[in-house]
């Protein structure tokens, strides 16, 4: 049985991760309206992986026997100033997550609450790699800055990314 503090906890990371989805659908659709379709092709997989880290975290609630309680989502300010604004603001947002997930970590602690940070492992690892990613992307459009053939470069990059659903083993 999880204690209410770590389950709200959960419920909270639930709702960021789902903003996380709607926020990279937001990048998804700039991209879509400048014909990037490369770029808009890595925010639409970036964007069903944050769904899918909802709902690990949404089965997990529930096998430990939670409940799950949907709260409202805020809207993500989609008013981007450029490529480079996005992926600054890519990287912010991960970080933000990494800080979430580090704060259910600390809750698990101190709660002695062993079965969640064996869970919340995952999530440490996966932050890792969300940041590594985004870093590279803003260090890659940062140099780019705007050239055509760079962009270009870049879209047909990104155009290759597939959707592999995340599975905690
Ligand atoms: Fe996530
Ligand atoms: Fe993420």
């Amino acid at each position: 049985m999880i204690s209410e503090k770590m389950l709200n906890a959960i419920n909270e990371q639930i709702k960021l991760e789902f903003e996380s989805s709607y926020a990279y659908i937001a990048m998804e659709a700039y991209f879509m309206g400048k014909n990037l379709n490369g770029f808009a092709n890595f925010f639409h997989v970036q964007a069903q992986e944050e769904r899918d880290h909802a709902y690990l975290l949404f089965n997990y609630a529930y096998s430990v026997g939670g409940d799950v309680v949907l709260k409202d989502l805020a809207a993500f300010d989609s008013n981007f100033k450029d490529e480079i604004d996005i992926f600054e603001k890519t990287l912010a947002h991960e970080q933000l997550v990494t800080r979430s997930i580090h704060n259910l970590m600390t809750i698990a602690i101190e709660e002695k609450d062993y079965a969640t940070q064996n869970f919340l492992q995952w999530f440490v690892k996966e932050q890792v790699e969300e940041e590594d990613t985004a870093n590279g992307l803003l260090e890659q459009i940062k140099l780019v800055n705007g050239n055509p053939n760079g962009l270009f470069m870049m879209n047909k990059e990104l155009a290759a990314r597939t959707y592999t659903p995340a599975v905690i083993k």
